[in-house]
């Protein structure tokens, strides 16, 4: 296959700039006319040579093609372009605290897609991490995926991962609100914390327990870990459910829908309605302003909803793949910004505040929050939703 050399044009940082861009990045082998240069200079926009943190080409895989095609509408959700023709970095070591729904789940998805060569579960129950990595072992011999997967009780088996993910936690029952974990998980967490911080302390975690934002700034507060290594999976999660919302309610394919839920997990979500897109265009093209509200309800509702209809179980499928897209954006697979919940230092006003917002991500964690631009009642909302969540996690 011809690889086509890429062209930066003066259109592009036009675009860059509009859309509040500080720099794009310029990928090897793409060509940048003078007249792309001459508007670089004129609007300050920074041309910085990529691959940032090693973005790697995408696979070719039905999540990969989905994202590119949104980025490609969201030029100030990607870089300039995606690589091609790299290889996307494996995780060395990768661990899973939790093998319940979630951690099972994923921990399917990591292996299938060969994400690292090191796979290891665990979970206190006895024998459930054990076996599920034995099931898993005897799944490759019909799927013919080769990898090193292991299980057991004992957390310091996370030692010398480079990440480790962490759905250890009691989910909610019907009716309760996920606020309602916080002193039964917080004190899980803290003695997760303190474990990983002395058999992995350069790992990067995420975390997926609930409420996932307090348990992010217990997480990071426990390890005193850079903010760059603890990130939480929630935005993910509710963008996904929203897409699926608006694409279901103006009947288009979901691989047509362009948005992304920021803020906090729970109540006080903030759908940036402002920049989502059917089909290219803004929903009120497609949508009633009612329409557009309910997706939303629907959105935030969703997991409840879940809940309500499993009765002991929260969802698993949905968010073992938003936990694979953080992954897939560490380790490059994945080009462009993703919501992930992060500490807050003066991007978007805010500081002292761990929540939802556009990030970039690489193998290292956080390499920068995208700060799109906001609607002045986004921005209301993401500072209502922080302080909400700041006054939580300081009870
Ligand atoms: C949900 C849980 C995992 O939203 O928070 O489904």
């Amino acid at each position: 296959m011809t690889e086509r050399r890429r062209v930066v044009g003066a259109e592009q940082i036009d675009r860059a700039s509009r859309r509040g861009r500080k720099f794009i990045e310029i990928l090897p082998g793409s060509i940048v006319t003078d007249q792309a240069r001459d508007a670089a200079a004129r609007l300050g926009i920074e041309l910085r040579l990529g691959p940032l943190d090693r973005p790697a080409a995408p696979q070719g895989d039905g999540g990969a093609a989905l994202y590119r095609g949104l980025y490609r509408r969201h030029p100030k959700w990607m870089p300039a372009f995606p690589a091609k023709g790299r290889n996307a970095t494996r995780f060395r070591k990768l661990t899973l605290i939790g093998a319940g729904g979630v951690g099972a789940a994923l921990a399917q998805l990591v292996f299938n897609r060969q994400l690292t060569e090191q796979l290891t579960l665990i979970d206190l129950v006895p024998g459930l991490a054990e076996s599920l990595a034995m099931d898993m072992k005897h799944a490759s011999g019909t799927s013919r995926q080769s990898g090193r997967v292991d299980g057991g009780t004992d957390v310091g088996m996370a030692e010398g991962s480079s990440a480790v993910v962490v759905t250890a936690g009691r989910s909610r029952s019907p009716g309760m609100d996920r606020s309602e974990l916080a002193t039964a998980n917080g004190r899980i967490v803290r003695s997760l914390a303190e474990a990983i911080q002395s058999t992995a302390p350069e790992s990067v975690i995420i975390m997926v327990s609930n409420p996932l934002d307090e348990m992010t700034a217990v997480m990071l507060t426990a390890t005193r870990f850079p903010r760059e290594r603890v990130i939480g999976m929630a935005g993910t999660l509710d963008s996904a459910r929203f897409r699926v919302a608006l694409a279901d309610t103006a009947a288009v394919p979901v691989s047509e829908v362009d948005a992304m839920v920021i803020g906090s997990h729970g109540a006080e979500m903030v759908p940036l309605l402002s920049l989502a897109r059917i089909r290219g265009q803004p929903l009120h093209r497609f949508l009633s302003e009612q329409a557009i509200a309910d997706c939303v309800a629907a959105t935030i509702a969703a997991g409840g909803r879940i809940v309500e209809l499993r009765r002991t179980a929260s969802a698993s499928i949905a968010p073992a793949h938003a936990v694979l897209d953080l992954l897939e954006h560490m380790s490059g697979r994945i080009a462009g910004a993703v919501p992930a919940t992060i500490a807050l230092d003066g991007e978007f006003g805010l500081s002292d505040t761990v929540i939802g917002v556009p990030c970039r991500l690489g193998t290292r964690g956080l390499i920068e929050v995208d700060e799109v631009p906001l609607s002045e009642s986004e921005r209301d909302q993401l500072h209502q939703a922080a302080a909400a969540v700041r006054s939580r996690t300081n009870q």
